[in-house]
């Protein structure tokens, strides 16, 4: 099966990652008032899993979207696997009888071919390491007729606050003589309607559904908006978090004259949090 990407796998790469997902997981489930639930709890509902299933969540987090698939298929059981050890810690603190999390690369996954019905990745797949080598193996542990349900953040439809803001951080982080490990750009397109699917028939799956959860809102002011913009990602917190009292200040008047910049009152502190999310069969 031909690769659609490179694998970034660098070591250093995967180090970062797994440190921003040990700091922020203490606020990962309340991060902009509970965002990340509402999506696992989206994903779940679209690939409605039966009860009596074996389900896998690979790149678990907080166990999310295991803990909506856990009420669903009981007495079946779910598997989280993890690399981040806070995640997983989280994840187990949670009250469940039919969940279980283990520390895993979704690359490597150490089940029998042909293990588990249902196979879920709640916006984790931008984040492997190799996204492909991911898919395969989730090919692998499905039982024919089995089903992946996958979300993946949609950029395309993020607003003109949101891409100010991120095109500022490169230049932010030079002016600091910071340098962070990143993923390639290809990464950003992941949740766009002619990059998901082709991902998934590429290691195998015929895609059943597609659809899109689209929320937004408006922070009140800049110290709120980089408040919740670093937690949106690795690059931003490592950044936003290296900043002095005295650089955060001037940051935050950076921003509010971007933000005036816009022009219209009515774009400024607008975010959207947009998602594709896709349903594939294993023939
Ligand atoms: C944005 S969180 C998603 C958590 C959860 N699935 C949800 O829907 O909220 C992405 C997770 O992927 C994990 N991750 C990143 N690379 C991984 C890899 N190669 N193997 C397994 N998990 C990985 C991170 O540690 C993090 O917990």
């Amino acid at each position: 099966m031909a690769a659609l990407m490179n694998p970034d796998s660098s070591d250093e790469m995967v180090d970062h990652l797994v440190d921003f997902f040990d700091q922020i997981a203490p606020v990962y489930d309340s991060w902009a008032n509970g965002q990340h639930s509402r999506v696992a709890a989206r994903l779940v509902e679209l690939v409605k899993p039966k009860k009596g299933q074996q389900a896998l969540d690979v790149g678990t987090g907080t166990g999310l979207v295991a803990h909506f698939v856990a009420a669903k298929v009981s007495p079946g059981s779910v598997m989280g696997i993890d690399l981040s050890d806070r995640m997983l810690s989280i994840a187990r603190s949670k009250e469940s009888k039919n969940t279980q999390f283990l520390g895993m690369a979704a690359e490597r996954l150490v089940f029998r071919p042909e293990t588990f019905d249902l196979v879920t990745m709640g916006e984790a797949l931008a984040y492997f390491a190799d996204p492909d080598d991911a898919l395969n193996e989730a090919y692998r542990v499905l039982r024919e007729g089995g089903r992946i349900a996958v979300s993946c953040q949609r950029r395309s439809l993020s607003t003109r606050a949101q891409d100010l803001f991120f095109q500022g951080l490169g230049p932010l982080a030079r002016r600091h003589y910071l340098n962070f490990p990143r993923y390639s750009s290809e990464r950003s397109r992941f949740g766009e309607p002619d990059v998901l699917p082709r991902l998934l028939e590429s290691a195998g799956f015929e895609v059943e559904l597609l659809t899109e959860m689209v929320t937004g809102g408006r922070a009140q002011d800049a110290r709120e908006w980089i408040e919740m913009m670093a937690g949106a990602g690795p690059l931003p917190y490592t950044l936003i978090k290296a900043l002095g009292p005295r650089y955060r200040l001037e940051l935050e008047a950076d921003v509010e004259s971007a933000m005036d910049s816009l022009g219209d009152p009515d774009d400024s502190f607008r975010y959207h949090h947009s998602y594709l999310m896709a349903v594939g069969i294993r023939r």
